[in-house]
């Protein structure tokens, strides 16, 4: 273990491979973030209307590229959105032109703006089918949808009841199973094959459902998947520094504005690109894994997609930090993720090349 205080870790620069980044001025405010520690980012589709064409896609990545400027060596990734009208054709083109990396699938109603997600997911077995064939990844929000199952229950249903037939379905289709939140879907992407992979977040990885809900109910803790309990949180550490190379970074970083956070009707997502990857670091110094750090940020992830490794590096530092209370101002406020907190590590930028 390492015992001095000050430690610097150089390692190959990190990509984000779940990012929403949102549009118009909520853009232009987080953007910067994600581009100033990550070369790359898979961006999210959930806009309002969501990203189904090339078109929109292309205009999308336009606007983020205007808003991360000043960081042009980063690179989004955009991803389609799928609904049960989306064509194969569309798809299919847009992955050859480069213009979507994947494609990502919401539930109906799973989540924010979901509301155009996929009520059936048989109804796209066309679509997933050319998918397949072609190699474009699918990224799953992995929560079944009902009034019957509960919500801490959601993941593991989803696995049952959409993944696993599927997968049977079409054993070739690669698959990252977003965000995931428990022991279930460690398990079952650790039992899979090649194609399969999952992304982790720097909170799943941080907090539990407690955490979330003693002591006052913390609104800027709730997101979805919403975070399970502390043998689900134990196994997803485990999972992070296994050396798996099927698990990989995904913030899932999401802004809302404090005034709908703070809501008698709040909405889902933590915004945690600010210090993402501070806090990761922290928690893979706090398992004395950090010799584990670069393979689960910076190599795990292009191998799955297909993509050379960055070339630049980055530097972070163990000495304490303290997150601000908020980023932002007027109606564009965000109240980071551990707002006003003291962290351990700090990103000290890119190396030039
Ligand atoms: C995301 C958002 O706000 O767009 N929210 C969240 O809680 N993660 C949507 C999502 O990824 O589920
Ligand atoms: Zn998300």
């Amino acid at each position: 273990m390492e015992t001095s205080r000050v430690l610097t870790q150089l390692l190959t620069q990190p990509d984000d491979w779940h990012v929403h980044l949102r549009d118009g001025a909520m853009l232009r405010q987080v953007a910067k973030y994600t581009a100033r520690q990550f070369g790359r980012a898979i961006i999210m589709p959930n806009l309002t209307p969501p990203v189904t064409t090339v078109a929109a896609a292309t205009a999308y990545r336009e606007r983020i590229l205007a808003a991360t400027h000043d960081y042009p060596d980063f690179q989004p990734l955009m991803t389609a959105y799928l609904t049960d009208n989306i064509g194969g054709i569309e798809l299919k083109t847009g992955y050859d032109e480069g213009v979507f990396t994947a494609a990502k699938l919401y539930p109906m109603n799973a989540t924010t703006n979901s509301a155009a997600g996929v009520s059936d997911i048989k109804a796209i077995y066309p679509v997933l089918e050319v998918m397949q064939q072609i190699g474009m990844p699918l990224l799953v929000h992995g929560e079944i949808v009902s009034q019957d199952v509960d919500i801490f229950d959601r993941e593991a249903a989803f696995i049952e009841t959409i993944l696993a037939p599927l997968l049977l379905n079409m054993p070739d289709l690669r698959v990252v199973f977003e965000h995931i939140t428990t022991r279930d879907a460690v398990d079952f992407v650790t039992a899979g094959g090649s194609n399969i992979a999952a992304t982790i977040t720097l909170h799943h990885l941080q907090i539990n459902r407690s955490d979330m809900l003693t002591g006052g109910i913390k609104p800027h803790l709730y997101c979805l998947p919403v975070a399970k309990r502390e043998i689900h949180r134990q196994a997803l550490r485990k999972a992070a520094i296994s050396g798996n190379h099927r698990f990989f970074l995904g913030t899932d970083t999401a802004p809302h504005a404090i005034e709908d956070k703070e809501s008698a009707c709040g909405c889902a997502g933590i915004f945690s690109a600010s210090h993402a990857l501070e806090n990761y670091a922290q928690v893979f110094d706090e398992e004395n894994a950090l010799d584990k750090f670069e393979a689960f940020a910076s190599l795990n992830g292009p191998a799955f997609y297909r993509l050379p490794v960055n070339i630049r590096q980055i530097r972070l530092v163990r000495t304490e930090q303290q997150i601000p209370q908020t980023i932002g101002s007027g109606e564009l406020s965000i109240s980071p993720y551990r707002a006003g907190e003291t962290i351990a590590w700090q990103f000290q930028g890119v190396t030039p090349t």
